[in-house]
């Protein structure tokens, strides 16, 4: 299996970074998840707008040059691994780049960036789709750039873990007695045959499949608020689900052990995974 990493094509198990990298030591870089069915990108240019957002966020200069030629690099990638048939993800990370001596500020004079990108096979989570998941609520404790979509992924990965330890797929979290989002999907939920979502503020990311779900609801007429919805009204939905580029479109059939919806995937979630499913492919 072959990456890329700053201007070469390489195996893997040789691919290495100095450890001087700014995303090594600060976490100074953002990344991008993009799926790729039997070789065309899903919403490609939706994921590198968003890279850029991040890049200017933080200020990290990626040579344009460069900038241009993911989508080219990308495709080269994925011939090269064989990903072209099929589903496959290609994982995208920019960092500042590598300056010694260890300093917060950034490095002066400037260093290039760090580019990194590999690919692979992918296989959807059909059973969870079909059958639906149950998760945990937890605090949400990030940073209030949440819009940014960084390599600095404790809160959500410490998340993921007391999730998988209390024997549940994924979490919820709160900030401020209401629902964000999950550590790697945002949320959906259905009360009242309408649909709410986190708006599009620092506090979420804004995911790609979030806006194609808004997109698709739209289409089919069911009525959408960015209304945040409160912790103590969580139990009382008739509908929660995940949207996500590797989580797809995920029913949530149960919260803090206390079923929703009694126990299954509603009807709301159901059309809009159809409807997910024809864009998809
Ligand atoms: N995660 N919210 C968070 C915190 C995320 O990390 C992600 C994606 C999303 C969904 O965004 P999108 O629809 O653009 O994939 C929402 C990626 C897949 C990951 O970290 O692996």
């Amino acid at each position: 299996m072959q990456v890329y990493l700053n201007g070469s094509f390489i195996e893997q198990e040789n691919a290495a970074i100095s450890i001087a990298d700014r995303g090594f030591v600060f976490g100074d870089g953002v990344y991008e998840v993009t799926r790729v069915v039997n070789g065309s990108f899903f919403q490609e240019k939706e994921h590198l707008d968003r890279l850029d957002e991040g890049l200017k966020g933080l200020k990290i200069k990626l040579d344009q040059e460069l900038r241009n030629r993911i989508p080219e690099l990308s495709r080269e990638l994925l011939q090269r691994n064989g990903h072209t048939e099929g589903e496959a993800t290609v994982y995208l990370q920019v960092t500042r780049g590598a300056a010694f001596p260890r300093t917060h500020t950034f490095p002066d004079p400037e260093v290039p960036a760090t580019l990194f990108l590999s690919s692979g096979h992918f296989k959807p989570h059909n059973e969870l789709h079909e059958n639906g998941v149950k998760v945990i609520t937890v605090p949400d404790v990030r940073w209030s750039r949440c819009n940014l979509k960084t390599v600095n992924l404790l809160p959500n990965t410490l998340a993921k873990q007391q999730a998988k330890d209390a024997g549940v797929n994924s979490a919820i979290m709160i900030r401020d007695g209401v629902i964000t989002e999950s550590p790697n999907a945002n949320i959906f939920a259905v009360k009242d045959e309408t649909l709410y979502t986190f708006p599009a503020s620092n506090y979420i990311l804004n995911g790609i499949t979030r806006r194609v779900v808004i997109d698709i609801a739209e289409g089919l007429n069911i009525p959408l608020t960015t209304e945040p919805v409160r912790l103590d009204d969580l139990y009382e939905l008739d509908e929660i689900f995940f949207t996500g580029t590797t989580t797809d479109i995920q029913p949530i059939i149960d919260v803090d052990g206390r079923a929703i919806g009694g126990g299954k995937p509603g009807k709301i979630v159901r059309a809009i995974q159809a409807e997910y499913k024809k864009r998809l492919h």
